[in-house]
């Protein structure tokens, strides 16, 4: 896709992405606000890429990698834009990047009610693992 730029989100990104993320992405994440998307580039400047066409905001992956796991999240696609390949090039980056760090393996946690998104990830190469459930504990000092 010629037209499309792909490139690391700025903290003055931080606000734009937000307002897409409630119109594009699935669901909400706890760490959807400023200081949850702002602490991101603070601690990994390169991990949020952001696809724009015309200078537009049109899609976002998180390429999260913690020196152990190569994960995925917030991939999303402006409503209007979808099928056009720009999942796939958000990928594409995102995979360049995990490798270019020495990751192995890449995966993202998909909701099973999400079947779009099993297309999605499946026409870029991941496929479903049944043995896990997620556990999780939220986080709070008393
Ligand atoms: C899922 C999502 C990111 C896909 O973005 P996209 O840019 O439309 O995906 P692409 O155009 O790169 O699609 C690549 C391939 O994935 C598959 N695919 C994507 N969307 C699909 C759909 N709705 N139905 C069936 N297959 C689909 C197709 O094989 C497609 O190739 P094709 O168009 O040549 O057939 C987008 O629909 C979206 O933002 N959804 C809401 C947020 C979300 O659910 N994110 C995923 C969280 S895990």
């Amino acid at each position: 896709m010629s037209d499309l730029h792909v490139r690391y989100a700025r903290p003055s990104d931080i606000d734009a992405v937000l307002r897409f993320w409630r119109e594009a992405a699935e669901g909400t994440s706890i760490s959807d606000d400023r200081d949850g998307v702002a602490r991101l580039l603070a601690r990994d400047p390169e991990a949020l890429l952001l696809a724009e066409r015309d200078g537009r905001l049109v899609g976002t992956v998180i390429a999260g990698f913690d020196g152990w796991r190569c994960s995925a999240y917030r991939l999303a696609v402006r409503p209007g834009c979808r099928r056009q390949g720009i999942a796939a090039a958000l990928m594409e980056a995102a995979e360049e990047r995990f490798l270019a760090l020495g990751g192995r393996r890449a995966d993202a946690m998909v909701l099973e009610a999400n079947e779009p998104a099993h297309h999605t990830w499946a026409a870029a190469g991941y496929h479903r693992e049944d043995h896990w459930r997620r556990w999780v504990k939220p986080l709070a000092r008393d």
